[in-house]
């Protein structure tokens, strides 16, 4: 099957399994291009500048945080599409990390990222190749011959307006430096105490590496994920996505196979092929499944039992493995306690069925209603069209889909001070202390000093160290004032 990207002809299309096996392409729906801020620290002439660079889908984004660097065009090799000779040039060797600039074209914009990551550079900015609007950079398609590269890509990357990277161009040219400042902090809203979340993710795992990703994203992050939960900090809610079959096609054998409740709810066949293992019908029967177990162990404040609903379901029932029939769900339903909790007559068990309605009714589910409303974007968000996508505070997340890259960006979503302890960890330190102290004060005597690495990257603020507040700017000074009752 091609790639087709035209809305038209996707409304055009008479082939009901055509329409149905490319919807996720074919939505004409608008695309939200999430952006970090670049403003230019140096040379003066350009100082105070701001632009916007469009954050890439693949790499780890530094959400709520911010990189200073200085800018190398390189000599030779300026679109980045093979690697970079000798031992990592682009390592920073005075005090500034390297942001590597580089041109579009020619390659995967995820080649050019980790072939400047292989050659030391700490963050990428590609210009554009011609003047239009910025765009998203995308992650290789998983049928391409991308090798495994992208995943291994930990550095930000941006695409800038070709303007923009011309002129930073000719001062490089007369051999001035160019120094900026990557700003993500404004990449992602945090405007209060709580972050809200959405995965739009599918049951069944038998879609090659894109399953496989949503699958090792879950098991990995659930347990981020259920600590979060647990302390109230978040509110998470799982998506999965359905599409009406187009009226004519409803008595039609596709639909079906692939559609519940009279063609209003379809989901592709596992195996693109009828009659063979499961069928879209299925999927979409468990998508509804696991949306219900969420629902229902929300309503009785245990919403993070999906999690574990999810993965066990994935390690018992996989579609792939073949293991999937529907006492296969039930049976994990029960092992986690869905069906105990609550006393009858409002059995957990008996609420996730009625919460399911009859697959066979002509009649619409109230739940699958719901999700193919909130499918459309709405605000801040385009509509969801790639599974999976990840949206945090109504933003769509841009970076790969892991458990610390997005980790940093829930943290992000927190009202600054508010954040969990969770995004104080070691793991999402930026360890910049370690390197000239971060710049901050430091006593030369007893070492200590100003500079705290965080999520958001290091804070110079003056410490307190037994009992004793130091109080200055925590850049060029701290002074210890001993309180009376300190001992
Ligand atoms: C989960 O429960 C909370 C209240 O405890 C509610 O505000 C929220 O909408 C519920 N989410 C879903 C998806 O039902
Ligand atoms: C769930 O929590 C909400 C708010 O914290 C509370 O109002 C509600 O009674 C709780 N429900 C159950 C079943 O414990």
């Amino acid at each position: 099957m091609g790639f087709i990207s035209s809305n038209n002809l996707c409304r055009s299309l008479a082939s009901l399994v055509v329409s149905i096996l490319v919807l996720t392409r074919c939505v004409d729906g608008r695309f939200v291009v999430e952006k970090n801020a670049i403003r230019v620290i140096h040379p003066p002439s350009m100082s105070f500048e701001q632009h916007d660079g469009a954050i890439a889908n693949f790499g780890v984004p530094n959400y709520g945080g911010s990189m200073v660097g200085s800018i190398v065009y390189p000599d030779a090799g300026a679109l980045g599409c093979s690697a970079f000779d000798g031992d990592q040039p682009f390592k920073s060797k005075d005090h500034l990390p390297t942001i590597l600039l580089l041109a579009r074209g020619e390659c995967y914009f995820a080649l050019k990222a980790w072939n400047a990551q292989q050659a030391g550079a700490a963050a990428v900015l590609v210009v554009d190749s011609v003047d239009e609007p910025l765009i998203t950079m995308d992650a290789p398609e998983e049928t391409s011959d991308a090798g495994d590269y992208v995943e291994k890509i930990t550095i930000p990357s941006a695409l800038i307006e070709r303007s923009f990277g011309e002129s930073l161009r000719a001062v490089l040219k007369k051999g001035d430096d160019v120094v900026l400042k990557l700003d993500w902090s404004e990449s992602m809203p945090h405007p209060d105490a709580r972050v809200e979340y959405e995965l739009w993710i599918n049951s069944n795992d038998e879609c090659g590496p894109r399953c496989d990703e949503q699958m090792d994203f879950v098991k990995n992050f659930k347990g981020h994920a259920q600590i979060l939960e647990k302390g109230g900090y978040t509110q998470f809610t799982p998506h999965y996505i359905t599409w009406p079959c187009p009226k004519p096609f409803i008595k039609s054998s596709q639909c079906l196979s692939q559609c519940i409740n009279n063609g209003r709810y379809c989901a592709p066949d596992p195996e693109q092929e009828f009659g063979v293992g499961y069928d879209g019908k299925d999927v979409v029967f468990e998508n509804l499944r696991h949306i219900c177990v969420h629902r229902v162990a929300n309503e009785s404040n245990r919403s993070w039992v999906w999690w574990d609903y999810v993965t066990d379901f994935h390690v018992r029932c996989s579609m792939k493995a073949k293991n999937y029939h529907k006492a296969c769900a039930e049976d994990v339903m029960k092992s986690l306690g869905l069906n105990i909790h609550l006393g009858p007559p409002d059995l957990p068990m008996d609420k996730i069925k009625k919460c399911m309605g009859d697959p066979e009714a002509d009649v619409e589910n109230e739940v699958l209603k719901m999700e193919q409303d909130s499918q459309v974007g709405r605000g801040t968000r385009g509509y969801v069209t790639i599974l999976p996508t990840l949206v945090v505070n109504n933003v769509q997340y841009r970076g790969k889909l892991e458990r610390t890259a997005v980790l940093k960006a829930l943290c992000a979503g927190f009202k600054e001070t508010t954040e969990p302890r969770l995004c104080l960890t070691a793991d999402l330190e930026t360890n910049e202390c370690l390197e000239r102290n971060g710049g901050c004060w430091m006593d030369p005597i007893s070492d200590v000093s100003a500079c705290q690495d965080t999520f958001r990257g290091r804070v110079c603020e003056c410490p307190s160290v037994n009992g004793v507040q130091y109080n200055g700017d925590g850049y060029t000074w701290c002074e210890g004032m001993y309180s009376p009752d300190s001992p």
